[in-house]
């Protein structure tokens, strides 16, 4: 098992250009977000998150102690400038989730560069990106850059999304060693079992899995797409593996239907979006059963 865990971080330290001492392993980079919360976040100190987004950071933070700084999306993307803004003396971390959960929206190079032109020394930026792979292109900032420029930035990865492996639970964090000896410390011996550590590993290898996932994904995107114009549902344009969508009427109600037809979405009304449904994009034979199943649930005919 050492050694799978030499080897993984190894393998992750050459893909990213960096030593294995900026490689730190977590159960699904969730418990990344948990051990960095934990390690930075004392009772009172103040912590950015955005809103609507990944739910893991606003729950870590108060179970620290720590204040939650809400920032709401802006058009459904994250209000960098209105993060910068709320950045004060007591804000140790400020949370990045690129593309958004569950949003799927992504901010640029350039917006992240402007950012990070206003974010003092002292706090750490956490970019999430769980979804990076479907998010790809010049526009895409290299969050990277700035933890190599010496910046106080962690970058988050993980192997449950275009990998496809959610269920062995494998992520991964890079920073300045310092961060993850930190981290290190406190992080539970055995977090990342052996077989998750094997599979990731394998996984590495395996561009052509990735790159599959991706061009399939960005075909069911567009399928999608089509048909969700055709049954006049508004959509979000999607840079991730799931759409936003409003159906204009109560989420909940399509959402307990579409289960009666044994299609999973995800209602967003604990968000406060009453008519909105997060859809993941599927296989084609999977999009096409959820396109009948929303248009019967929705009382539309086929075209
Ligand atoms: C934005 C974001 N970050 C992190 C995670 C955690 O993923 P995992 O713990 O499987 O790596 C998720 C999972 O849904 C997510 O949406």
């Amino acid at each position: 098992m050492q050694k799978a865990i030499i080897y993984l971080r190894q393998a992750l330290a050459k893909k990213h250009g960096v030593t294995p001492e900026h490689i730190m392993l977590g159960n699904g980079s969730n418990e990344l977000i948990e051990l960095l919360v934990h390690a930075f976040v004392r009772p009172g100190d103040e912590a950015v998150v955005p809103h609507p987004s990944f739910v893991v950071y606003p729950m870590s933070v108060q179970a620290s102690g720590g204040i939650r700084v809400v920032v709401m999306l802006k058009d459904h993307r994250l209000d960098l400038e209105g993060m910068a803004r709320a950045i004060t003396p007591l804000t140790k971390l400020v949370f990045i989730a690129n593309p958004n959960n569950p949003t799927a929206t992504m901010v640029t190079a350039d917006e992240v560069e402007r950012f990070m032109a206003r974010i003092p020394e002292r706090t750490i930026v956490v970019f999430d990106e769980a979804y990076i792979e479907f998010a790809q292109g010049p526009d895409f900032p290299d969050s990277l850059a700035y933890m190599k420029q010496g910046r106080k930035v962690a970058v988050l990865r993980t192997f449950s999304k275009a990998a496809s492996l959610a269920g062995l639970r494998a992520g991964y964090g890079v920073a300045d060693p310092d961060a993850i000896a930190l981290l290190n410390r406190i992080r539970p011996p055995f977090n990342v079992n052996s077989l998750a550590q094997a599979a990731a590993l394998a996984a590495l290898d395996d561009e052509s899995h990735v790159l599959e996932c991706v061009r399939l994904i960005d075909a069911g995107r567009h399928f999608l797409y089509d048909e969700f114009k055709a049954l006049g549902i508004k959509y979000v344009p999607s840079r991730a593996n799931f759409i936003l969508v409003d159906v204009g009427r109560s989420a909940t109600e399509i959402y307990q239907k579409l289960l009666r037809e044994g299609v999973i979405v995800r209602p967003m009304t604990s968000f406060g979006m009453e008519t909105a449904l997060r859809i993941t994009i599927g296989t084609p034979q999977e999009n096409r059963r959820l396109v009948a199943a929303l248009r019967a649930v929705l009382g539309k005919t086929s075209a």
